[in-house]
């Protein structure tokens, strides 16, 4: 589904941009500018925003959450 309807990126692009922003060794905080950016774009509008968010923080461990339901739900994706 299409999420950013400036630089038409979708869920699935921004998602996995995330998890490789967040697998990155010098990766810092994953924030919607840094996904953007990861994807060759750069926010416009920012009326995605609200949406973006979300997306991009769902499969993000809590700190100090080391339960096999993370790790589950990590790989799922
Ligand atoms: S809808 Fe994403 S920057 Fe405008």
């Amino acid at each position: 589904m299409i999420v950013c309807s400036c630089n038409v990126l979708s869920d699935k692009e921004l998602r996995e941009a995330a998890a490789r922003l967040r697998q990155a060794p010098d990766g810092g905080v994953v924030t919607p500018g840094a996904v953007f950016r990861a994807l060759g774009h750069r926010p416009r509008c920012g009326g995605c925003f609200k949406a973006v968010i979300p997306i991009i923080h769902e499969a993000e461990p809590r700190q100090g959450d080391s339960s096999e339901k993370a790790k589950e739900k990590e790989t799922a994706k």
